[in-house]
């Protein structure tokens, strides 16, 4: 398939999770104050980490995943997240979270929920240690901010801002924001019309399946311009 007809195909799907959610009003679970149900404890972290990647690639294509985050966790649309290489326990709770309807409110999250819910949480298992073994996605060229705005958000990356509070975005994210396998995940090559819209979904609070709200605090203090810098920067960044 080329990559034209898997949009194609993605889009499709997107129409019709979105349209059979505003057509019935019970769908939209409710929010909470807790941001996710997860809890990294031993037998979590076990689980996880005992996924099967051969049931996880065949999840991949009967469950259509790879219609829209490719056969190797490279999406195929720019506003799509890629996958590739992302730490497991991190796309492990993504998946729990958007079956307990915790990363929920938008259009493209109810769309996850409803394939979640379709999930045993050994197929999300098997599924997260599939992508996590690929290499980071390639970089990208977006356009969405200047070499000159770009190279003003350098310093968040390694020295933070402590006169609002943002701590250095690498610190958790790892050096070469490979991710942490706690459950931070990785950002180097992820695609930037994505990375830009989750940004801009934890600043106004949409996006709130963060524990402890880290990436809302720091998103919160923000600007728009900074934000496009930074998902234009980790876009370009060579794995
Ligand atoms: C129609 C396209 C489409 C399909 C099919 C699809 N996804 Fe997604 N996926 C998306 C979009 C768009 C997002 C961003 C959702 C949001 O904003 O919350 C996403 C988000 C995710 C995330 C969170 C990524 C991150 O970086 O936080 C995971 C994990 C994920 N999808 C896994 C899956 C799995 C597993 C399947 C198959 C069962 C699947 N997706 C099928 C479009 C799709
Ligand atoms: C204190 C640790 C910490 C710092 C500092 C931090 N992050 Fe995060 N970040 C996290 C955690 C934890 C998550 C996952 C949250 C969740 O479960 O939704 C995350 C998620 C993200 C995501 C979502 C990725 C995806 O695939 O959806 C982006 C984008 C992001 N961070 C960007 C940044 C940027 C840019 C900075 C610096 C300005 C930064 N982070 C600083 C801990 C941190």
């Amino acid at each position: 398939m080329n990559s034209m007809n898997k949009v194609l195909i993605g889009l499709v799907l997107l129409g019709f999770a979105t349209s059979t959610v505003f057509a019935s009003d019970n769908t939209v679970k409710e929010r909470s104050n807790i941001s996710s149900n997860i809890a990294w404890d031993i037998e979590q972290i076990l689980f996880v980490r005992n996924g099967d990647p051969v049931r996880g690639k065949k999840i991949n294509t009967e469950m259509m995943c790879a219609s829209c985050h490719g056969e190797e966790g490279i999406a195929a649309a720019k506003n799509w997240p890629s996958m590739a290489g992302q730490k497991a326990n991190y796309t492990y709770k993504m998946l729990i979270d958007y079956r307990d309807g915790k990363r929920a409110g938008t259009a493209t999250s109810t769309l996850m929920s409803r394939l979640a819910e379709k999930m045993t949480e050994q197929d999300m298992a098997d599924i997260s240690v599939y992508y996590a073994r690929f290499s980071l996605p390639p970089a990208t060229r977006p356009k969405l901010a200047s070499k000159e705005q770009v190279e003003k958000i350098l310093p968040l990356l390694t020295k933070g801002d402590g006169k609002r509070m943002i701590p250095p975005c690498l610190l958790c994210h790892g050096a070469d924001a490979e991710g942490n396998d706690r459950d931070i995940p990785s950002l180097a090559g992820q695609r930037a019309e994505y990375f830009r819209k989750t940004m801009q979904e934890y600043k106004d609070g949409s996006r709130h399946n963060d524990i402890y709200a880290r990436m809302r605090f720091i998103s919160e203090v923000l600007t728009d311009d900074e934000i496009n810098a930074l998902a234009q920067y980790f876009a370009e960044m060579k794995n």
